[in-house]
């Protein structure tokens, strides 16, 4: 399928590499299974907070870095991050991560979590959705739901891990929204949207 949306353009999306540390591209990255040898690290602390006007560039910037784009398609429509309210995740003073969320029913929705890939693998997009869950809890919602595509495995493997189950599976909604067929996480075509959801 041609490539007709710029919006939708895949690169340069970027992960890193768990042995060497070089930043990959998703149709680079590849997956491994390795045992809990690693070592937990002593790293700086990371501040969470609501992104803040001042903040809104470098939140953009993760988030195309990693998605080489601002729309995302979720829950049935394509959402523009930029217009979403944010988390950002601060190391030093650097914006290290960021997550994009909004209202949906009685959920908060993660719509978009993106950590710097110098950063990943530090807590970051832990901490993160821990904030995201703590906040849907201070509103009152009962859910945090997420959506994400069949090739992410490492978002399957994150968000798995943390408690969530997934809810559906909807069979070619990214190439419906964007009317292209991308090569994502080791090559594997993006077709289809696999939302998960913690109940809190
Ligand atoms: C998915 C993603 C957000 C994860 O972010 P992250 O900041 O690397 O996540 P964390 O650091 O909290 O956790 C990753 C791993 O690092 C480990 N880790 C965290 N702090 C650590 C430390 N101090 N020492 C050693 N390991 C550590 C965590 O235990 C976890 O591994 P485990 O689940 O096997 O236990 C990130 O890979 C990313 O930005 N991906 C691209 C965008 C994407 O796919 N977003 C999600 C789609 S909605």
């Amino acid at each position: 399928m041609k490539m007709s949306i710029p919006d939708f353009g895949a690169k340069p999306a970027v992960l890193r590499c768990a042995r060497c540390g070089k930043f990959v591209d998703w149709d680079e990255a590849r997956l491994q299974t390795v045992c809990a040898c690693r070592p937990h690290l002593e790293l700086p602390p990371v501040l969470v907070r609501e992104a803040t006007d001042l903040d809104r560039p470098a939140v953009r910037e993760l988030f195309h870095r990693d998605f080489g784009r601002t729309k995302i398609v979720a829950f049935d429509e394509v959402l523009d991050v930029d217009a979403m309210p944010a988390l950002v995740a601060v190391v030093h003073t650097d914006p290290s991560g960021a997550l994009a969320y909004r209202l949906l029913g009685d959920a908060l929705h993660i719509v978009a979590l993106a950590t710097d890939p110098m950063w990943q693998r530090s807590g970051v997009g832990g901490y993160l959705v821990v904030e995201a869950e703590l906040l849907a809890r201070r509103l009152n919602l009962a859910r945090v739901v997420v959506g994400t595509t069949n090739d992410n495995l490492p978002a399957l493997y994150f968000y798995q891990r943390r408690g969530y189950r997934l809810t559906a599976v909807v069979a070619n909604s990214v190439v419906v929204h964007t009317h292209q067929q991308l090569a994502g996480f080791a090559g594997i075509p993006v077709r289809d949207e696999i939302r998960l959801e913690k109940l809190l």
